[in-house]
């Protein structure tokens, strides 16, 4: 990415930050500041466009903008909210920091959230003066996430349900207990099932997006994320989050404070991010690191490349990439279960995380990583250390790896 293209990404968050940073400075309160995410190295995020034609651009452009402003109580936020902007938890289209973190509650299994009335099933930990705290209600259980990766997700959207249909079909004769499945879920009312859509029969899709993969597309994804993580209501969420211990009747649904063009074109931004692409793909340690990322079983969710359907952006029509993820859930063990869940899957259950953007994640969640759906794990050894459930066999491979072997892995990792 060139400087210029850079600076473009993300412009306000970065002025916002380096403000931040100045007077937090002058004023001596750098103990202070090291609690909050440092300023994403330019050189790592992962903001940039795939080709698209000029009038695409100009859309485009104007999703990163909206993307990266920051909404007051003027601009619609609140009353109840996590964050001010997409770009506070997704600054740099990849890993997010836990300083951002959400909480989710209220469903266990597979029957629904019971905390609807309760202000499920999102915790909205900040509000605007005058109004109550949300607090998790008695009986909820909760996980916490933070913010995946957003480059590439255009491309995670157009692949057929066909082909992750395929991937869960093999996985059922996995010598190594692998049995993903996807999470089919229901749909709102708003979103419009792609072409290529294999529905189950009784009402329910397959989705992809989310930790859980719970979510069906990018539109939904939005505008959910503008409703329950900013309280910014649109006309497909026309209601905002509510907050039982205000013992106000939820707001009736007024004026959208985000309009329909300025949503879809978030959607577009999101859509046209390039993929995350890895590097250092002539280096020998990182091609032998691969050989044993696929030997020791790592793949089989991992899944090193998947194709997209038909797009109507060019850019993503019929485009093979590289994301290490088969899109499906896993149950991953009782060390990761939370008792939290959406859709179908159980609540050990987890989407499989894309690995691409692996290697430039400590330039932006400030030196340091954050890894799985919480940031628990500090290095990638620990995340892989951390696999149980299906993936136990594999990470059992990997703690008995020689270590050369085992250093390449790693290599490889973070050529990603
Ligand atoms: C408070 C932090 C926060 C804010 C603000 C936020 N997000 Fe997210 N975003 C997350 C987290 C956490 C997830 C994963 C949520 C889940 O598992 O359902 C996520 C998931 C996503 C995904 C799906 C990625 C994937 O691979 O599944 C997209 C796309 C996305 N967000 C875009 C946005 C946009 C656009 C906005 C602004 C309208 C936004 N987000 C605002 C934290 C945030
Ligand atoms: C059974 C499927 C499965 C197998 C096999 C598997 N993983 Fe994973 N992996 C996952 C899932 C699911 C997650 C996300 C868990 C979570 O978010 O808590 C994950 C997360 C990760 C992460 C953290 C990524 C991030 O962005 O937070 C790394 C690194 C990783 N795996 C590497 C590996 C390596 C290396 C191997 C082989 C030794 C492997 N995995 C084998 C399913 C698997």
């Amino acid at each position: 990415m060139s400087p210029f293209q850079w600076l473009l990404c993300g412009m306000k968050r970065k002025a916002t930050l380096l403000i931040s940073f100045i007077v937090l400075t002058i004023a001596g309160l750098s103990s202070c500041y090291k609690m909050l995410p440092q300023m994403p190295d330019s050189t790592n995020t992962l903001c940039g466009p795939v080709d698209l034609s000029s009038a695409q651009s100009v859309l485009f452009s104007q999703g990163n903008d909206q993307f990266f402003a920051i909404r007051t109580a003027a601009t619609g936020l609140g009353p109840y909210f996590v964050s001010t902007g997409c770009g506070e938890c997704h600054s740099s289209d990849n890993r997010g920091h836990p300083f951002t973190i959400l909480t989710r509650f209220g469903q266990s299994d597979t029957t629904g959230n019971k905390f609807m009335a309760e202000g499920g099933p999102q915790l909205q930990n900040a509000n605007l003066p005058g109004y109550a705290p949300q607090q998790i209600p008695s009986g909820a259980t909760s996980s916490k996430m933070i913010a995946p990766v957003t480059a590439g997700v255009g491309f995670l959207e157009a692949v057929p349900d066909s082909e992750i249909l395929a991937m869960a079909a093999a996985n059922l004769t996995n010598p190594d207990g692998v049995r993903g499945h996807p999470n089919y879920n229901i749909i709102p009312s708003y979103v419009t099932p792609s072409a290529n859509a294999v529905p189950r029969g009784d009402g329910k899709y397959i989705c992809r997006f989310g930790r859980k993969a719970s979510v069906y597309d990018l539109l939904q994804q939005v505008a959910t994320a503008y409703n329950h993580d900013m309280g910014i209501t649109s006309s497909y969420m026309p209601f905002d989050p509510y907050n039982y211990l205000d013992q106000m009747a939820p707001s009736s649904a007024g004026t959208p404070e985000v309009d329909n063009t300025t949503l879809n074109s978030v959607v577009f931004y999101c859509r046209c991010l390039q993929t995350p692409n890895q590097r250092d793909t002539g280096n020998a340690t990182v091609k032998q690191g691969g050989q044993v990322f696929t030997s020791i079983g790592c793949a089989t969710c991992h899944q090193p490349t998947l194709t997209t359907g038909y797009s109507p952006i060019d850019a993503l029509s019929y485009q093979t990439f590289s994301p290490y993820t088969d899109l499906l859930v896993h149950d991953m063990g009782p060390g990761l279960d939370d008792g939290y869940t959406e859709g179908n899957a159980k609540t050990s259950e987890w989407r499989t995380a894309p690995l691409w953007g692996l290697g430039l994640a400590p330039g932006v969640q400030g030196g340091n990583i954050y890894l799985l759906h919480d940031g628990r794990a500090h290095s990638i050894e620990e995340a892989i250390m951390m696999h149980g459930g299906e993936a136990a066999v594999s990470a059992g491979r990997f703690n008995n790896l020689s270590a050369s072997d085992r250093s390449a892995l790693i290599t490889f990792l973070k050529s990603l």
